[in-house]
């Protein structure tokens, strides 16, 4: 996929799958994926070692768990807020009452991160997917 010449509604691109922790890729910037996702309930613990990874909340509210030099601690995102992961910093997003996000990085960057636990069942670990 390249940049797509029409626009494209975030709304109707949401609305066009059901899985959760499964991003789709909506458009690309450069060598970056503008990707979006459903999710609920909790992702896996990863980190990304040479991307720092955007977020946009669309909807809801997303909570990213840090684990930094100084401690652990989580940030809460309502919708519209942003937040980007430093690389290298071990992270897990999660969303106790659902949200919609957007995510921007690299292209070919894994969900799941270059180091992570364990992968729960729920989550997709993937370099993002392809809107029907
Ligand atoms: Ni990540």
């Amino acid at each position: 996929m390249t940049t797509t010449t029409a626009p494209i509604a975030l709304a109707t691109a949401l609305a066009s799958f059901d899985a959760l922790w499964s991003p789709r890729i909506v458009n690309r910037v450069n060598d970056y994926d503008v990707r979006i996702a459903k999710v609920q309930g909790e992702h896996v613990w990863h980190a990304h070692d040479d991307t720092d990874e955007f977020f946009l909340v669309l909807d809801g509210e997303l909570h990213i768990s840090l684990r930094e030099p100084a401690g652990e601690r989580t940030v809460v995102l309502p919708k519209g807020s942003v937040f980007t992961v430093p690389r290298g910093t071990e992270h897990r997003p999660a969303a106790p009452s659902g949200a919609a996000i957007l995510m921007f990085e690299p292209t070919g960057t894994p969900t799941t991160g270059d180091r992570h636990d364990e992968i729960p069942s729920h989550v997709d670990s993937t370099t993002g997917h392809l809107l029907d």
